[in-house]
């Protein structure tokens, strides 16, 4: 029997993605374009939020609907001014951060491509 193995257990599970975000989150902090739009002063809560979302969304515990309810990302992210600009600020750190942790190719590309189409997807202005 052929057994599917989520990308969540692929990358090493979730210390896997709090190293990811917690570098993604450390771009972030350092990238005034985008440390503009986030409104608290202490990012560990936001860093915690996408943590727990890539972690469900791939496949691991389902804490982040608990904590949350559905995701509704493009909803949620009405609010902030994503451009062109942010988007592509945005992908360039979670870029980074999945060279700095060079998971396994197939999970690299898999991660890649999902990551272009959502950053797509959250774009709210010209
Ligand atoms: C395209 C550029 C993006 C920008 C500029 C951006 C910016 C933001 C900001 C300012 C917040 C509010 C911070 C907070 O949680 O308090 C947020 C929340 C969040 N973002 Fe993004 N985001 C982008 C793309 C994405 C993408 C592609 C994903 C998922 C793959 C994502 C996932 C999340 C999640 C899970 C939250 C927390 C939602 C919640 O539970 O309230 N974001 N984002």
């Amino acid at each position: 029997m052929t057994e599917i193995v989520s990308l969540y257990q692929r990358a090493g599970g979730t210390p896997f993605f709090e190293a990811l975000v917690g570098r993604f989150y450390a771009g972030v902090a350092g990238d005034p374009l985008l440390r503009a739009l986030y409104p608290e002063e202490d990012l560990g809560p936001a860093q915690r939020r996408l943590t727990l979302f890539l972690i469900q969304y791939w496949g691991g515990p389902s804490t982040y609907d608990k904590e949350r309810g559905h995701p509704r990302l493009r909803m949620r992210h009405v609010p902030f001014a994503i451009g062109p600009a942010e988007r592509d600020r945005w992908l360039l750190h979670m870029r980074a951060a999945i060279h700095e942790l060079a998971p396994p190719p197939d999970v690299a590309n898999e991660l890649e491509r999902y990551i272009a189409m959502a950053a797509g997807a959250m774009r709210n202005r010209e």
